[in-house]
């Protein structure tokens, strides 16, 4: 269903739906809990989640998705769990990636890819590859991301190439400081949605957030589907957003 064709958002019109929305993917642990089953479980009903929500965003009309999949503090869950999640991140890179093709989505990993070692970085690669001409819907998935590392990895580069007299440090600004980050080139995100009823940034997208609207939803991830993302977008569409003006 495209924007024209779902009441909600054509409810917002048009020119209202966000550029870029990232997604804080929460919940998938109480999903299985509450049915009585592993959290393996609660993460495969969020990588289906994650299909839908990125076929809701293709239709419509988003450019830019950025889901948080693997956070820097992630890695401190019990290593089975970190075990499940990374076979389960290989399984959907290894299967999906025609439907991403055939979608015309463009599949790009931020965030510190190595630490999962190397038969994921290949499944990484080869889907980044495999789906770079896509140009329907730009999907960021962030995996072992972190908002701090990432800033302080961008400030490392920068005073490296300025210690090596490659970089005047006068000449860093806002934007060329952006073009160090994960997301360089990319628009800044818009909406921030969160589900699962908790209302916390978590590390993700620290610089790019500076004026992204917020929206909490009470919905586990693993429930999410195109109505949420209509609903988010919705009061996207609501808000007045002045970056910073005074109101009118
Ligand atoms: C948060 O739920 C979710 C995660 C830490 C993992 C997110 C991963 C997926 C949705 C699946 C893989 C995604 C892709 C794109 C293949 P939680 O475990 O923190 O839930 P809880 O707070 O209820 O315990």
């Amino acid at each position: 269903m495209g924007a024209a064709a779902n009441p909600a958002l054509a409810a917002g019109g048009a020119t209202a739906v966000p550029r870029h929305v990232g997604i804080i993917m929460d919940g998938n642990g109480r999903w299985a809990a509450a049915r009585g089953l592993p959290r393996a479980l609660g993460h495969k009903a969020g990588a289906e989640a994650a299909r839908r929500a990125i076929e809701a965003a293709a239709e419509a009309g988003i450019g830019w998705l950025t889901l948080f999949a693997f956070s820097s503090e992630n890695w401190r869950r019990p290593p089975d769990e970190v075990q499940d999640l990374t076979l389960l991140m290989r399984h959907y890179l290894n299967t999906e990636v025609a439907r991403l093709v055939r979608e015309g989505v463009r599949l790009r990993v931020i965030g510190e890819r190595e630490r999962f070692g190397p038969e994921l970085v290949r499944a990484i690669e080869r889907a980044e590859a495999a789906t770079a001409s896509g140009t329907r819907l730009n999907l960021n998935v962030a995996l072992s991301y972190g908002g701090r590392a990432e800033i302080a990895s961008a400030a490392r580069e920068i005073a490296r190439r300025v210690a090596a007299g490659e970089l005047d440090a006068d000449a860093v600004d806002e934007r060329m400081f952006g073009g160090f980050l994960g997301t360089a080139g990319m628009p800044d995100p818009d909406l921030i949605i969160r589900t699962s009823g908790e209302q916390r940034i978590s590390n993700f997208l620290l610089w790019q957030a500076a004026y992204a609207e917020f929206v909490f939803q009470d919905v586990l991830w693993p429930d999410y589907g195109a109505a949420h993302l209509a609903d988010a977008v919705t009061e996207f569409s609501r808000r007045d957003r002045r970056f910073g003006a005074r109101a009118a």
